[in-house]
């Protein structure tokens, strides 16, 4: 793996994660478990640079991120895991482990107890900074059309502990 600078390839991980979907990883004790995520940022918060996903209340990964001190989120820049990506992203670790039915290769993190997904193109590792749930009063009516089940998402602000690609 080659080492990165944490700002080094924003605009391609943002790219890929919205056009192939990327994997974030959680991990409480010895319960690790993946989704498929489309939606994320990288920026800059309290004097360090972060990784904010957001996660509705409904996924497994919640309830474990809930509890977690840390995640990674794993990009492909191309199609080459788009059938892990489909399965990650409509089956739920509540109901089978993916990381076997997908034969997805758990990497131990560099930075954080939590795996990355070999196979992928670029990695975070990323340390919770904050934990914060969407007020639907806060939230500007344009956007009501992505909550017609009322399945909020709370935003996970990661402080990025580690950045690297695929060599
Ligand atoms: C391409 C793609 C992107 C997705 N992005 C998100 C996301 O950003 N946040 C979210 O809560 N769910 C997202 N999902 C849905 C979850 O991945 C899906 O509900 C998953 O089964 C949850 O798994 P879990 O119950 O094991 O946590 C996405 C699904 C796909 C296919």
């Amino acid at each position: 793996m080659k080492q990165l600078a944490w700002n080094a390839k924003m605009k391609e991980a943002v790219d890929a994660m919205i056009e192939h979907g990327a994997f974030l990883t959680t991990k409480v004790g010895d319960e690790q478990n993946t989704m498929a995520i489309g939606w994320g940022s990288i920026g800059y918060c309290w004097g360090k640079p972060v990784f904010t996903v957001v996660v509705r209340n409904s996924r497994h990964t919640f309830q474990l991120m809930e509890k977690a001190e840390e995640f990674t989120v794993s990009i492909p820049f191309s199609d080459a895991m788009k059938k892990e990506i489909e399965f990650c992203g409509t089956k739920s670790g509540k109901d089978v482990n993916k990381f076997e039915a997908c034969n997805l290769a758990a990497i131990d993190g560099q930075a954080v107890k939590v795996p990355v997904i070999g196979g992928c193109d670029l990695y975070y590792e990323c340390r919770i900074l904050a934990k914060l749930r969407l007020e639907p009063e806060n939230l500007h009516e344009s956007c009501d059309e992505w909550y017609p089940k009322k399945d909020y998402h709370t935003f996970y602000v990661g402080e990025i502990m580690a950045c690297y690609e695929k060599e």
